[in-house]
């Protein structure tokens, strides 16, 4: 099976998962990335089923709208019975790297609002041990110099991600090189770094459930 067809495969499982919880007062939370937009894509379907979503990102609102699925603003809503989403790397505590499309921020704040986080990722994703993935870091841009000497100094090398701007305008450091053996202590860390906004650890909130698609089929993890 392609890698596609692995995130396509639990994109449906997503849809099985969430479908008979749905009423018309519903609305639920959606991340970003290739694996949220086949979600999304499914999610058409159901758009009668629902009120409607709040969105991780602009790309991720847009999509939506495509679809006829309304977009309400986190602030108007309050908390949202789930949150369905992608990674970058997950592991088996079901911690997550997340930000490879820049849209960490909004994904953490909607997250943290998620009575329920559903991570979708295919098998690629799922690692022993969270670091080869160059971990996201959002900064403020005018402290992206600062930021990046503090970074190094706990063994980073962060590379400046060119001609990326996140919705919040700001600018994202890639740190490669990260040994990341305790992810909770590593997230708070990185936050208390004046100029971070965020960093693409989702230690202190994980994924509550993971749909893993493996040849075998989608495995459920919780
Ligand atoms: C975006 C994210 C995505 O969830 C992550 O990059 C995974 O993306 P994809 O589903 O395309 O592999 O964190 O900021």
């Amino acid at each position: 099976m392609t890698q596609d067809a692995l995130k396509d495969a639990v994109a449906a499982a997503a849809i099985d998962e969430i479908r008979r919880r749905l009423d018309r007062d519903t609305v639920i939370g959606v991340g970003t990335g290739s694996t949220a937009n086949l979600f999304i894509d499914r999610l058409a379907a159901l758009r009668n089923d629902f009120q409607g979503a709040v969105a991780s990102s602009q790309a991720t609102a847009e999509r939506l709208q495509g679809h006829g699925i309304e977009v309400f603003e986190l602030n108007h809503v309050g908390t949202v019975p789930f949150y369905i989403d992608g990674a970058d790397e997950i592991n088996p505590r079901l911690e997550m790297i997340k930000g490879g499309g820049a849209a960490l921020t909004r994904e953490k704040i909607v997250a943290a609002c998620a009575e329920r986080f559903i991570c979708i990722a295919d098998a690629s994703k799922h690692v022993t041990t969270l670091g080869g993935f160059p971990l996201p870091v959002e900064v403020i841009p005018m402290a992206r110099s600062y930021v990046a000497r503090e970074l190094v100094k706990l063994g980073a090398d962060p590379v400046y991600r060119e001609g990326v701007v996140t919705d919040n305008g700001n600018q994202i450091l890639d740190c490669y090189g990260f040994l990341i053996d305790d992810p909770v202590a590593m997230e708070a860390r990185l936050n208390a770094i004046v100029g971070v906004v965020t960093n693409g650890l989702f230690a202190a909130r994980g994924a509550d459930v993971l749909l893993l698609g493996t040849e075998g089929g989608v495995e459920r993890l919780e």
